[in-house]
């Protein structure tokens, strides 16, 4: 009653301000001069004063969860990305937000894992869709998995069941859409039990020395128990369910050493219409509405970078959309899981200029999802799985373009740095050179390389064969039905636990468990 008034009344005497300069009004600057105004300011935090007091938390029941995934997305990977994507639409960059951005609700997650301070994306998937922190590089299995040990991972005890089987056991639909190889260690959380992440196929298992009848791989796992009930599957990885002795469409040879081709064993598996595309063209010709089953796989690996050429390849947005709609079909509800998996591989690489369009494409799927669904019963949840040791550092001027030079020199060696920047990746020499007169290293002119272009390296610091996750909290967006219980700093692993407590599945405590007291109105 109280919270109530106080904000109505809070609502009147902002109105004034709220009619001036109205939602998303003022947000988008094209002008740095405006930065300059005690006027701009002054009015700019009213609004979102306005914004904070006239948000009811949402307490009724998340019909839908989506749980958005930006793999390596850490929170300066975040902040550079709404800079180059203002500055790609030509406004202030620093002004700009991306559509998670708009959410009522962030928190901070902490992504270390059970035997690691710094984590990689299977032990981290294992937290955040299951609900269980665990081993570095193991996936769905509890902590008393040790990597490679095939025998324990099969063992009922250690097996741990992700939001999806949740979400199914509550008679929901579920399904998964990546940029990655859909074997890959995040989309794999979603449904695979494993003591090694790079056991994509039967091959990758002898490959790495162990024998594929004990240890079952992560392509065939989709054929079986949950995996087998997915409605949605896409993103990429023709490879690891195709014999060796059989083409994909794009004239890949398959990898599977057992002879079995899962593309047909999925599609004849399934009741209904059950649909496989292999590009964007096929993709949008679907009728998503009477589609019951959906495998898309777009490459023989991992979807090419969106400021790559490639042919004919969905963005993730488009996926997205189709998923949704796919989904959509059961009155009952669905569990969606959307990785934007390349903006890690962009950082492996040090390609930040590829990290941050890879943000962006992310950031575009979300909107589409914002404008599929309805913010009363679908509960959106972004958030990243682990860190990058990439930094904005020095002192670039206002709406320097972020993926350049920075406009001041180093105060030490006079040369010019990178705004972005890593703690450590490859190719050492390229940044560095030995000053042979006195025998010391220093710089090299990065004026005279590439930084800037799509395929730039960025300078960084120790050397690495690939450039290293980060072991910095991790920011979780969230919008929808219970959404307000996202704030706050917690372990990632509580990040299932609060979906399946506001959509009731889960073997946790659910707002059903509550209703009778959540509903009760003073
Ligand atoms: C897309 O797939 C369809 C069906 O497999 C095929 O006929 C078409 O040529 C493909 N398009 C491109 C651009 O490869
Ligand atoms: C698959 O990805 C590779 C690497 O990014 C790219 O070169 C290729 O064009 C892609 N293939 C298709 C069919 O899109
Ligand atoms: C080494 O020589 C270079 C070029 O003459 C000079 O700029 C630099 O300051 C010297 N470094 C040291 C540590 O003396
Ligand atoms: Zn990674």
């Amino acid at each position: 009653m109280h919270t109530f008034w106080l904000m109505i009344s809070i609502q009147v005497a902002l109105c004034s301000c709220h009619y001036m300069y109205g939602p998303d009004r003022s947000w988008n600057i094209r002008s740095k001069g405006e930065l300059k105004s005690k006027d701009f300011w002054f009015h700019d935090a009213q609004r979102t004063v306005y914004e904070k007091t006239s948000t009811i938390p949402n307490q009724y029941l998340a019909k839908n969860i989506i749980l958005f995934l930006g793999d390596g997305m850490s929170v300066p990977t975040v902040t550079a990305a709404r800079i180059y994507d203002g500055q790609k639409k030509g406004i202030v960059g620093e002004r700009n937000r991306l559509e998670f951005e708009k959410f009522n609700y962030v928190g901070l997650s902490k992504t270390y894992c059970a035997d690691k301070q710094v984590s990689d994306s299977a032990a981290t998937a294992s937290a955040y869709l299951s609900g269980i922190k665990a081993n570095y590089l193991t996936i769905g299995v509890s902590a008393d998995v040790k990597v490679n040990d095939c025998e324990a991972a099969k063992s009922p005890s250690n097996r741990l069941s992700s939001i999806a089987t949740w979400a199914m056991r509550g008679r929901k639909s579920a399904g998964l859409v990546t940029t990655t190889r859909v074997t890959h260690a995040s989309p794999a959380g979603v449904y695979a039990h494993t003591s090694n992440r790079d056991f994509e196929s039967d091959f990758d298992v002898k490959d790495q020395g162990h024998d594929p009848s004990k240890c079952p791989d992560i392509a065939q796992q989709l054929l079986s128990d949950e995996g087998q009930r997915l409605k949605v599957v896409m993103g990429g990885g023709t490879r690891k369910f195709l014999p060796n002795t059989e083409k994909d469409v794009y004239g890949n040879v398959g990898e599977r050493l057992d002879g079995r081709n899962l593309i047909n064993e999925w599609q004849r598996s399934k009741h209904g219409n059950a649909q496989v595309v292999f590009n964007r063209t096929n993709l949008l010709s679907i009728n998503p509405y009477n589609t019951d089953y959906l495998l898309g796989l777009f490459n023989a690996s991992h979807l090419a970078y969106k400021l790559d050429d490639s042919i004919d390849t969905p963005t993730l947005e488009e996926m997205t959309e189709t998923a949704i709609k796919v989904l959509s079909a059961n009155p009952g509800g669905f569990f969606l899981f959307v990785e934007g998996g390349r903006i890690d591989h962009a950082h492996h690489e040090t390609k930040a200029k590829k990290a941050m369009e890879e943000t962006v494409q992310f950031s575009n799927a979300v909107k589409k999802a914002r404008e599929l669904t309805n913010p009363w019963e679908t509960l959106i949840v972004v958030t990243a799985d682990h860190g990058h040791t990439m930094t904005i550092n020095g002192y670039p001027d206002i709406n320097n373009d972020i993926t350049g030079l920075s406009s001041d020199l180093s105060d030490l060696d006079y040369l010019p740095y990178a705004t972005l920047s890593y703690a450590n990746g490859p190719e050492m020499n390229r940044f560095y050179e030995l000053e042979t007169s006195n025998n010391t290293v220093k710089r090299v002119d990065l004026r005279n390389l590439n930084i800037g272009d799509k395929d730039a390296r960025y300078p960084h610091g120790v050397p690495y064969s690939e450039e290293t996750h980060g072991g910095g909290d991790v920011a979780v967006y969230a919008n929808g039905p219970w959404s307000h219980l996202f704030s706050g700093v917690y372990e990632q692993n509580t990040i299932p636990h609060l979906m399946g407590f506001a959509s009731c599945i889960g073997p946790g405590i659910t707002y059903c468990d509550l209703r009778p007291k959540a509903a009760y109105v003073p």
